[in-house]
């Protein structure tokens, strides 16, 4: 090395051992068994199953390597377990227990023998024996940018992500210096993936050029959406690829701060980020004179506690600041007057995920992703009644139709598809004569939806599109911050109907009062939160009104969801005669024995909570549900009385 290295060339030093050492995992001596172990993997039961190869292994006494490594996105599979063995091309398992675990251990890896096909869902690489994973279309279709490494690396291991070219573009832009990323990123057209879609490269320009000093950059990890979780993934699985952006930003904007606001549900993330900040700045790549050049970054974590307004970026700084989360009118934004009075720029955790791929890989190629107006991928969390739910990446401007059906397999068990509920709580519901929508920014707007942070939930034909509403609305009426007279009165206002019109109570004055209400409180609201609030109440009326128009004129859930609007009862036609299967599962004994000893329900001890749905065994299928309740027949059916019961018994 020169007696003045370049930034470059003190980074090549510390990856030359990464280097060696990944390459030794690559075409490993002994077995290496990679074990998916972040927050869905854990909920899974990822721990029993590191437990159950453990066990295995040390009864057999064998020799294997065990790595914990992230979440790939696929959690419908999880546990996930990957296991490479010499010779073999590294093999992708589903739904690995601590049993097949065990299983495993003494067909496959002791000896090679048997690779257990029945757990196997593909090989990692192209082979000859094995189907790989681009053989399935959730894979295939995918265009994985940001979550490139999720999954594949241990996000506690420094090395492994400098192995797979990690820091290498914070060395880039130490050496070209602020202007040239903040061009790149302008270039690179990225918006901002944290609801949006405002130009980072604009936005990091403004504070760059900001006067007054010291400067911030903020890490938006707050992720409030119910059902989001494509952040905390991020920090859980590849959290030096955050950290990295995070450092371009500052770098680019001048900033000596940065804090990554990181909600405290999320242990898992805090404590990952925290253990990678340390790992960076044991080797210089964060803290004082950064890779040997006059750019230091101080980094902390700050953990939020929970409310879904201060992800919002002017509540966020106040919550940093010790105060009550509250939006505040902008301007001044942020990027001039932030944390402290001070130039701040706040950027989603996707955001700055997308920053060091860009850097490396040049803006010309980024934005030959996705559209013209927005280049890249977009990260959706996709749960619901879909088949394949979890994270996945796609190019912007795919269809929500590709997606839902080509990517995640379509509606799970076959049901008809009814909605798609994008954006968050505020996000709109779209029906299947919008699925040709493009999933971009403006496109989803144009629709009624949002982008939002990117929570996708996907509904059934079995799903209330007025319960949906009231839902929705009522996270965010108790979520609103109750500055605004609009936000707060105005959405405990929509709720109320709401909950009216589940019970079947309203009238045709309650829907015009949701429309206009709904219009004015998007008006007449400070932030997004208040903004986009009624966007499920106006989607669903729009696309679904006839739904909402059976709850009160005719006392019927169409959808037989909405407890007040149904009964249950059952068929004595198909009922099994002494069949006792439902009797145990009501909670409140409300199933009794009729006198040809087959079972009815207690219309006024029932309360509707469907248990005997599922215990009733399918070759009967008695139990019916129905809507309204008044369609319960009477079958002129009583108990048994004493004697009966005796000889009964
Ligand atoms: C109620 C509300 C909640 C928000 N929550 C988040 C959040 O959890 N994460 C996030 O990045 N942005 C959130 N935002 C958007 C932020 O205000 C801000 O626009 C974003 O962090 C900027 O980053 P970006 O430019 O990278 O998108 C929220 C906005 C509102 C109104
Ligand atoms: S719109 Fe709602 S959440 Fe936003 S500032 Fe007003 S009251 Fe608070
Ligand atoms: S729906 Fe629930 S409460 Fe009603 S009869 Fe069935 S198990 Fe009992």
């Amino acid at each position: 090395m020169s007696s003045n290295p370049t930034p470059n060339e003190i980074l090549s030093e510390l990856t030359q051992a990464a280097e060696k050492q990944w390459q030794a995992l690559q075409n490993p001596a002994v077995p290496v068994i990679y074990v998916g172990h972040a927050t869905c993997g854990r909920a899974a039961g990822s721990q029993e199953t590191i437990d159950g190869f453990k066990d295995a292994l040390e009864e057999k006494g064998l020799e294997a390597e065990i790595i914990t490594v992230g979440c790939l996105g696929h959690c419908y599979a999880e546990p996930l377990v990957t296991i490479h063995y010499p010779g073999f091309p590294p093999l992708m398992y589903q739904k690995v227990g601590a049993g097949e675990a065990r299983v495993l251990v003494n067909s496959f890896i002791q000896g090679g023998e048997d690779p257990c096909f029945e757990y196997l869902l593909g090989a990692l690489e192209p082979n000859d024996t094995f189907p790989t994973l681009m053989d399935y279309p959730r894979y295939l279709y995918e265009k994985r940018v940001i979550m490139d490494q999720c999954g594949l690396i241990d996000p506690h291991s420094l090395d492994h992500y400098l192995a797979v070219g990690g820091y290498q573009s914070l060395a880039k832009v130490l050496e070209k210096g602020d202007k040239w990323v903040v061009e790149e990123i302008k270039s690179a057209h990225l918006r901002g993936r944290g609801g949006a879609g405002f130009p980072a490269g604009i936005k990091w320009d403004i504070a760059r050029q900001a006067e007054k000093t010291p400067k911030v950059v903020i890490c938006n990890g707050d992720e409030g959406d119910p059902g989001a979780y494509m952040d905390r993934t991020l920090m859980e699985s590849n959290p030096h690829q955050v950290l990295e952006g995070l450092a371009i930003a500052a770098l680019a904007i001048g900033a000596s701060r940065a804090v990554l606001y990181i909600r405290a549900e999320y242990p898992l993330a805090v404590s990952t980020i925290e253990q990678a900040i340390a790992a960076a700045k044991e080797c210089n790549l964060l803290g004082d004179r950064i890779l040997g050049t006059d750019f230091s970054l101080e980094v902390s974590v700050f953990q939020g506690s929970g409310a879904f307004v201060c992800g919002e970026e002017t509540a966020l700084i106040q919550s940093i600041q010790g105060n009550r989360g509250m939006p505040r009118y902008r301007p001044p934004y942020p990027a001039v007057e932030g944390l402290d009075g001070l130039p701040t720029v706040i950027n989603n955790v996707k955001t700055l995920s997308t920053v060091p791929a860009i850097v490396r890989k040049g803006s010309h190629w980024f934005r030959n992703i996705g559209t013209e107006k927005t280049p890249g991928t977009a990260i959706f969390s996709v749960v619901g009644d879909v088949e394949y739910a979890g994270l996945v990446e796609v190019p912007m401007g795919v269809s929500l139709e590709h997606l839902i059906f080509e990517v995640c397999g379509g509606i799970k068990d076959g049901k008809p598809f009814k909605a798609v509920q994008i954006g968050g709580p505020s996000g709109g519901c779209l029906p299947e004569s919008e699925l040709s929508t493009p999933i971009d920014f403006d496109s989803l707007r144009q629709a009624g939806a949002m982008m939002g942070s990117g929570g996708m939930v996907v509904m059934n034909d079995e799903t209330c599109m007025v319960e949906v509403a009231r839902y929705f609305i009522d996270f965010t009426q108790h979520e609103s911050c109750g500055k605004c007279t609009f936000c707060r009165v105005g959405t405990r206002h929509l709720l109320e109907i709401l909950k009216g019109l589940t019970k079947g109570e309203g009238s045709d004055d309650d829907i015009a009062e949701l429309q206009t209400l709904g219009e004015e409180i998007i008006k007449g609201s400070l932030c997004s939160l208040g903004k986009t609030a009624p966007n499920p109440v106006l989607t669903t009326l729009r696309f679904f009104k006839d739904e909402y128009l059976a709850h009160y004129r005719e006392h019927r859930c169409p959808a037989l969801m909405c407890r007040d609007l149904i009964a249950y009862y059952i068929d004595l036609e198909t009922c099994a005669r002494g069949c006792d299967a439902c009797v145990a599962c009501c909670p409140t004994e409300a199933i009794f024995t009729t006198s040809n000893r087959k079972k009815a329900i207690d219309q006024e001890k029932c309360v509707k909570c469907g248990e005997c749905v599922y215990a009733c065994p399918p070759e009967y299928d008695a139990v019916r549900k129905v809507s309204p309740p008044e369609m319960v027949p009477d079958q002129g059916i009583k108990p048994l009385d004493k004697e009966e019961e005796e000889n009964n018994e």
